[in-house]
């Protein structure tokens, strides 16, 4: 017998989570996942960290209730998220005038920050950079929010181009949300400096913009305290301010979905009466957040030992990381005979795009089994490290065909 879903069409598989499907079902030996932003080590695994395994070994031990913590989740990883975002002694903190929230992921608080968006400014655009993370514009729809892009990088040379960003705001209205990437901008690695920070934190502030800072790579780019610098100049420049943090990456806690929402308000009323619109907004979408991921988070930040244990390897897959962006484009420069790759060596984190895009990257997965997304975006933490050269030889006619040139044999 029909019934409504019978005429339902299938929507498309999501840009990078469709990658993970389609490279399960590759039976190919050598294939290169380059697709979904998950860290993985020299051995192709996503490893738990020894001070998550740890904090949950107590967790287990010492947990005696399973009841609802109450609409912002654990109170410590709120205070431990705030720590890491502000820093000891931030004026807006010692004010009141921050209230957080545990949320399900950084995905979960960028879905509370836009919807509260909506109260604060009804008619509240977003502005998202364009390229960005493609989910940005979904969670936008999904919260009833219109997206809308400005631009980022040069055409040209795939740098930062400033002056663009700040002329395609200028079309932003007041009360209009403008997303924000903090460190290790997905997709392109190439991220705004301290001055640019502050000059969009008094931007933002003067045209009444609601920014919302997408925390998702802390401690990928430079270190922990490095890291937040240009966010911290930008929060103190701009009080009212969202900033949606995730500690997938940085902990390791893909699954757990431990994120937190941060509202940054000018006045101690403001947060309160934020933080009862967003608690009637997580109510109404999946009522209490999860408790397992914060718990991990607040039990490691909470205990020097545990902390210093996950600085450390924190610290060893950027190191990883950064070493693995030298050797490939050194890898790419070597195959193709060029110097175009250099700037793939300084840019940061996890991602980066190079010039196979859209059919290029379908053929690139056909016929070198090496998957990554239409948009042109590699995970650098999916690279071989000990294949660099052949994962280079292989990618290179696809780019040879873009930089108008024969590969180097
Ligand atoms: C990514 O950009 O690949 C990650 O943030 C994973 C995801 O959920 O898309």
């Amino acid at each position: 017998m029909e019934t409504l879903f019978s005429a339902l069409e299938a929507r498309p598989p999501d840009p990078l989570l469709g990658i993970s499907e389609a490279l399960k079902a590759d039976p190919r030996p050598n294939t290169v996942d380059l697709g979904v932003g998950i860290y993985k080590d020299e051995a192709g695994k996503t490893p738990v960290f020894a001070a998550v395994k740890a904090a949950e070994a107590r967790l287990l031990e010492t947990q005696n209730s399973k009841a609802y913590e109450g609409p912002r989740g654990n109170a410590d990883f709120c205070a431990a998220i705030e720590d890491q975002v502000f820093g000891p002694a931030a004026p807006a903190r010692s004010d009141g005038r921050t209230v957080s929230f545990s949320a399900p992921g950084g995905c979960g608080a960028l879905f509370l920050a836009m919807s509260l968006a909506g109260r604060v400014s009804g008619q509240g655009r977003v502005w998202i950079s364009a390229p960005s993370w493609p989910n940005h514009i979904k969670v936008a729809a999904a919260a009833g929010r219109e997206p809308l892009a400005y631009p980022y990088l040069d055409a040209a040379t795939g740098t930062l181009d400033f002056a663009a960003l700040v002329d395609g705001l200028r079309s932003a209205r007041p009360g209009d949300i403008v997303i924000l990437q903090g460190p290790c901008h997905n997709p392109s690695g190439v991220d705004l400096t301290l001055e640019h920070w502050r000059y969009l934190g008094d931007f933002c502030a003067r045209q009444s913009l609601l920014p919302l800072v997408d925390v998702a790579y802390h401690g990928f780019a430079k270190g922990l305290e490095a890291d937040m610098a240009g966010v911290r100049a930008f929060l103190e420049a701009c009080p009212g301010a969202l900033v949606a943090y995730s500690c997938s990456k940085n902990f390791g806690l893909y699954r757990e979905r431990a994120g937190c929402l941060i509202v940054q308000t000018d006045t101690a009323s403001g947060a309160q009466a934020a933080a009862s619109h967003v608690a009637e907004i997580a109510r109404a979408v999946y009522s209490m957040p999860p408790a397992h991921g914060p718990a991990i988070v607040a039990t490691i930040l909470g205990d020097p030992e545990l902390k210093q244990s996950w600085t450390r390897e924190l610290t060893s897959m950027r190191e990883r990381m950064a070493e693995l962006r030298r050797g490939f484009a050194d890898a790419l420069n070597r195959a193709l005979d060029t110097g175009a790759f250099a700037p793939l060596a300084a840019q940061s984190g996890m991602f980066s795009l190079i010039p196979i895009q859209g059919p290029a990257a379908d053929a690139l997965r056909l016929q070198a089994g090496i998957y990554m997304p239409g948009s042109g975006r590699i995970n650098i933490a999916g690279l071989p490290g000990d294949d660099l050269d052949d994962v280079a030889l292989r990618m290179a006619p696809f780019l040879a065909l873009h930089l108008g040139r024969a590969p180097h044999q």
